[in-house]
């Protein structure tokens, strides 16, 4: 989950001498350092490296901004029958500083130390490129893929495949493994999960094996909810990530078919005392006697307080 950013001063202060949140991402020294910053203030077991997920759209020819307060805009956003003027590759001068950024980390951090790297899988990737904004019910996405299933089967293909190449680059920069972020896969019905979520990121390990067969991946369908065996039975992922709303039993029943991360809610960190110890255990509890990579169930909220990251350290590392 996302470590870096706003919670950090240490990340603010990079930040502002970016001046903004791409140029940040496309400058290697800079998301190294950003990259290293929570491992150097926690001693974190991994790093994730320093980047976004719409470097794909922007990489394929939509332009990305991230506007302060507002969140990222792409444009022009693409509508039914509109894909056309997006590139059929990458453009591989968008996305190699982020393997120069790999390259960069893992020469500084200690080889017990992973690195992963991350992209967005093509259904959360698409409701960016439709809506042109982050939206709430991922309606425009919706209505085109139930409008135009070809053409919309074209624009998930079509990242897909940027994404194939992308994380293969990745793993060969040095990342150990990678991440795949369906951050809003929670929306769509059964039949759409299976259609939008399921296949193309079970293609997307597959291609990516097929070219790098030690290849590692950890699978984030997030707010899945009853969908997610289904993805745990399909996707060859060799983890899965959990929200925090997921029935503990139920998530178990996950945990034996695959290792799995996440499950705390970032609202219980921020929140912190009596609550977040509560909260740690009951995560503990459930998952540290079968394969378990402790994280929080979403990226951390910039208000959380550092002395609340370095309880729940202390507290796991104590149990
Ligand atoms: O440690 C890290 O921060 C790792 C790098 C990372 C970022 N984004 C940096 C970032 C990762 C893994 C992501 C993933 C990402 N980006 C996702 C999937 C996971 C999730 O959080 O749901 C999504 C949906 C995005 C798209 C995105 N990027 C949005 C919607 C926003 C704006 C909203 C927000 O929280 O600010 C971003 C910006 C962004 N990406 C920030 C960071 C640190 C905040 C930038 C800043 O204002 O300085």
């Amino acid at each position: 989950m996302r470590q870096a950013g706003r919670y950090l001063p240490e990340y603010r202060r990079l930040r502002e001498k970016a001046g903004s949140f791409l140029k940040l991402c496309c400058t290697p020294e800079l998301a190294a350092e950003v990259t290293l910053q929570p491992v150097r203030r926690f001693g974190f077991d991994a790093a994730i490296v320093f980047a976004d997920i719409l470097l794909v759209p922007y990489a394929l020819g939509q332009k990305v901004d991230y506007v302060d307060g507002d969140g990222p805009q792409l444009t022009p956003p693409i509508g039914v029958g509109e894909i056309g003027y997006l590139r059929d590759h990458c453009d591989a001068s968008v996305l190699s500083p982020v393997m120069e950024t790999i390259g960069r980390v893992r020469q500084q951090l200690a080889p017990e130390v992973a690195l992963l790297g991350f992209c967005g899988a093509p259904w959360t990737v698409a409701t960016y490129m439709v809506a042109g904004s982050g939206s709430l019910d991922h309606g425009k996405a919706k209505l085109f893929a139930y409008r135009d299933p070809p053409r919309f089967a074209e624009l998930i293909g079509l990242i897909e495949q940027a994404s194939i190449e992308y994380l293969a680059d990745q793993l060969s920069a040095g990342a150990d493994a990678v991440q795949l972020f369906d951050t809003w896969s929670g929306v769509l019905a059964p039949e759409e999960f299976e259609r939008w979520c399921v296949a193309p990121v079970a293609r997307i390990v597959a291609g990516v094996r097929a070219r790098i067969p030690a290849a590692k991946f950890i699978g984030f369908p997030r707010g899945a909810g009853a969908s997610l065996m289904r993805y745990a039975e399909h996707v060859a992922v060799d983890a899965i990530g959990l929200d925090w709303t997921l029935d503990r039993s139920f998530a178990q029943k996950v945990q034996e078919r695959r290792p799995v991360q996440g499950n705390l809610d970032p609202h219980v960190l921020l929140a912190g005392g009596d609550a977040l110890d509560r909260a740690v255990d009951a995560v503990l509890a459930a998952f540290a006697a079968r394969p378990f990579i402790f994280n929080l169930g979403h990226g951390i909220l910039p208000d959380t307080p550092i002395a609340h990251v370095e309880r729940m350290v202390a507290r796991v590392r104590g149990a």
